[in-house]
């Protein structure tokens, strides 16, 4: 096991009606002035964003909206809700929706405590990041993980990028989670979110050479949670318990503690995020769509990772290490098939040209100066190999 250290700041407030804690939260941390952000305006629809304001007024607290927060969350929008945010005095964000609605804000909060930077500035890490506003979520969608994790991502439309960065200051100060406001979800959006905690979790799991044996349970458990309530929720959305174990468990496999003494990869994420910036992919659809082409092209160099994996997480009993291992990778793509992700290139509609595979892999590498997977290092040859063979 290496050395790690393990912070997991935000108040998470659980269970049915604990929107109506929003206000009370805001308070416990110091909000003055909140800026909602929220996306395409299903908040709107369901009356969970008056909900939330009725509870911020309870409280004392005034607020402004800030809507229009899109799948693949842009630069120049949260640019947008910066200016706003400082013109109204803001002091805290408060997100209303999904990760893109979380990564908006977190940008905004970035944006609006150096507002004598740009956010591109701070987002390249040309400027360090010192200080920023407190966050909270209300969420509405297990997938991102976004409401305890410390990362945000965005896209900037006009270099065609999309990449996030990791700080302390992304942490949001609390969660507000409801399972039951995620009965409106389309089928697709609750699949596309089961997928990205799989592979928060995955992307921790599948390094090889390091013992962590109770981070591993942590991580099988989790999946092996995921996959039998996905069976239930896709079937029953309305299922309580099923969707409050979805929604529990999204947030910790992106809160840092499935790579307690491992670390993590994250590979499988720069080739979506470069499909993303692309095609603009729905984020879960991006992963699955490369994620068996990604397995088959590595498993043989950690068949300790992918055997144990194929019997702790898919009751696997083969005992050829090679055998399990290839069986573990076919329920997988089998499962994301069954929940209706794609799991090619095609599936996920888009036919790339050769050329157009080059560009995709240059953009995951950082044009070839990251190396992608802590199984073996990926430049962009090999990446273009994987997604080729995703085709
Ligand atoms: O925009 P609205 O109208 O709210 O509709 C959203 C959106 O169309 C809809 N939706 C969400 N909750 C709903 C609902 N519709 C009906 N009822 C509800 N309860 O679902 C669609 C997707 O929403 P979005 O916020 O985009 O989903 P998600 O949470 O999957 O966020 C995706 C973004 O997060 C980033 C992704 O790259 C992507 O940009 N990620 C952020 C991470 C982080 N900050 O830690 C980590 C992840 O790996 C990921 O990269
Ligand atoms: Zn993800």
């Amino acid at each position: 096991m290496n050395n790690f250290t393990y912070h997991a700041p935000t108040d998470v407030v659980f269970g049915r009606g604990v929107e109506e804690k929003t206000g009370e939260m805001a308070v416990k941390y110091g909000a003055r002035k909140v800026l909602i952000v929220y996306g395409g305006g299903s908040v709107v629809r369901s009356g969970l964003l008056g909900r939330v304001e009725e509870s911020l007024k309870k409280a004392g607290v005034s607020y402004v909206e800030f809507g229009g927060a899109k799948p693949n969350p842009t630069l120049a929008h949260a640019e947008e809700g910066v200016k706003l945010a400082v013109a109204e005095n803001c002091n805290m964000m408060i997100a209303v929706g999904g990760g893109s609605s979380i990564d908006t804000a977190k940008a905004i909060a970035h944006g609006t405590a150096n507002s004598d930077h740009s956010l591109w500035d701070i987002w390249s890490k040309k400027i360090p990041l010192e200080k920023s506003l407190p966050i909270g979520a209300v969420l509405t969608i297990p997938a991102a993980g976004s409401e305890m994790s410390d990362s945000a991502v965005l896209t900037n439309e006009e270099l065609g990028k999309k990449g996030g960065i990791n700080t302390e200051f992304n942490r949001c100060r609390f969660a507000i989670m409801n399972p039951e406001l995620c009965y409106t979800l389309p089928k697709y959006q609750l699949a596309a979110g089961i997928t990205d905690i799989m592979m928060h979790t995955m992307e921790r799991y599948f390094i090889p050479g390091i013992k962590c044996d109770m981070t591993d349970e942590i991580a099988e458990g989790l999946l092996r949670t995921v996959i039998k309530n996905a069976r239930i929720v896709m079937e029953d959305q309305e299922n309580y318990d099923a969707m409050a174990e979805i929604m529990w468990a999204n947030s910790l496999s992106h809160n840092n503690l499935t790579e307690c003494g491992r670390g993590k990869d994250f590979s499988v994420h720069k080739f979506g995020h470069a499909l993303s910036a692309k095609y603009d992919a729905t984020h879960g659809a991006s992963l699955s769509a490369v994620w068996g082409s990604w397995a088959n092209y590595l498993y043989m160099n950690a068949l300790d990772r992918f055997s144990q994996y194929a019997r702790k997480v898919w009751g696997v009993t083969e005992t050829d290490d090679k055998l399990a291992s290839e069986e573990g990778i076919r329920l997988t793509v089998q499962f994301f098939k069954s929940i209706g992700m794609p799991t090619s290139l095609s599936e996920l509609g888009v036919n790339p040209t050769d050329e157009e595979i080059h560009e995709l892999a240059l953009n995951a590498t950082q044009n070839d100066n990251l190396k992608l997977s802590r199984i073996i290092p990926l430049t962009s040859k090999e990446a273009a190999e994987i997604y080729t063979n995703a085709r």
